[in-house]
């Protein structure tokens, strides 16, 4: 199969928002196609991860605000225009909570409705569709500019990682979860087009699978040795001498650098400090948080305990067992060595580094 775009828009204003969807992957490779105002169909594909990973949650929103105003293309009502445009990125921004991308997205997308209101005040007109045009571009501006920047972050990554390593990953941060290429994914990408032979390991990833059926499935596209290991070996790879350094992605780093990833990461995170190993987090910068202190205030999602009790339709667990099902956790600072981002590599992770980088 030809590499695969994760998330696509065909058209203008009113066009359609093609995005794979993940729950099938990696047994089955379908698009699924969003137009005609369905603004809850996109809620939909991000609450049920349909599309996900931080920066691909901030784009399919950004888009999904396009697809939302297609019902009042037409509105020469200023006040009823911005009124759906108002309702769509509030009821966005109810989709998922842990991702900062999803409210910096939207937030790009309320600053260019606002600038463009004014304009037209200014003159006393109202165009919608040149305000839905503009919108837009923005959205298209937020994909363009994250395929870059995976670039980037794959080429500062790819220099931490030496020759011959073992490297160990958790849940999916690759093509997938971003316009294309990844986060941490894309440090093995990058290593691995620059000539350096890496072997990654990938935790499964309990309770729904992105390391094994996304990651896997992505670095075996890429010609990438992967061999994949249940989140409980972690441990037993490292003692044996497998693994030299780990990289994740990130959905939230508060400004002292504490990160919420997927569930589990913490737990490797203290893994790899016991074993010496070097702990990465691998994030564009529209990831930090810097209205947090610290990772305690980042919201984490909870989600349906039949993720657990019947993953992909199987029971697994006896009916009505109690069940708690956080989606993320936070590995703070002092375990990670370095934070990767378009910028540079962070390091040591502190918040003077981290404000200096982001200012860069
Ligand atoms: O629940 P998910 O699959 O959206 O969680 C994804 C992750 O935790 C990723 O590691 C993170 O979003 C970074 S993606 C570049």
């Amino acid at each position: 199969m030809s590499k695969p775009e994760t998330i696509h828009w065909e058209g203008g204003a009113d066009g359609t928002l093609y995005l794979i969807d993940q729950t099938l992957l990696p047994v089955e490779y379908r698009q699924l196609d969003y137009s005609k105002g369905c603004v809850e169909k996109v809620w939909e594909a991000i609450h049920s991860l349909r599309v996900r990973g931080a920066p691909a949650i901030g784009i399919a929103a950004a888009y999904g605000v396009c697809i939302g105003i297609q019902t009042v293309l037409d509105e020469m009502d200023e006040e009823k225009f911005f009124a759906r445009f108002d309702e769509v990125t509030a009821y966005l921004a109810s989709s998922r909570p842990t991702a900062v991308n999803l409210f910096w997205a939207l937030d790009r997308m309320k600053e260019i409705a606002a600038a463009v209101k004014k304009l037209m005040d200014a003159t006393q007109t109202f165009h919608p569709l040149e305000v839905a045009n503009r919108l837009l571009m923005e959205a298209r501006a937020i994909h363009e500019e994250d395929r870059e920047i995976c670039r980037a972050i794959g080429k500062h990554g790819a220099e931490l990682l030496p020759d011959g390593a073992g490297v160990l990953t958790h849940c999916n941060a690759g093509g997938l979860a971003t316009a294309d290429y990844g986060t941490a994914l894309a440090t093995f990408f990058w290593a691995a087009e620059h000539g350096k032979k890496l072997h990654i390991y990938a935790d499964e990833t309990r309770p729904l699978l992105q390391g094994a059926r996304l990651t896997a499935w992505e670095l075996q596209q890429h010609g990438i040795p992967v061999t994949l290991i249940c989140d409980n070996m972690a441990a037993q790879v490292m003692r044996e001498g497998k693994i030299q350094a780990v990289v994740v992605g990130a959905d939230r780093i508060t400004a002292n650098g504490d990160t919420a990833n997927k569930i589990g990461t913490y737990s490797v995170a203290c893994l790899a400090h016991l074993h010496g190993i070097p702990f990465y987090v691998a994030a564009p910068k529209s990831t930090f948080d810097l209205t947090l202190s610290t990772g305690d205030q980042i919201p984490i999602e909870q989600r349906s305990a039949r993720e657990v009790t019947h993953g992909f339709g199987k029971q697994t667990a006896p009916e009505d067992v109690d069940v708690y099902n956080p989606a993320f956790d936070v590995t703070p600072a002092k375990y990670i060595a370095g934070i990767i981002t378009e910028n540079g590599v962070i390091s040591p992770v502190t918040e003077e580094n981290i404000r200096a980088m982001l200012e860069d």
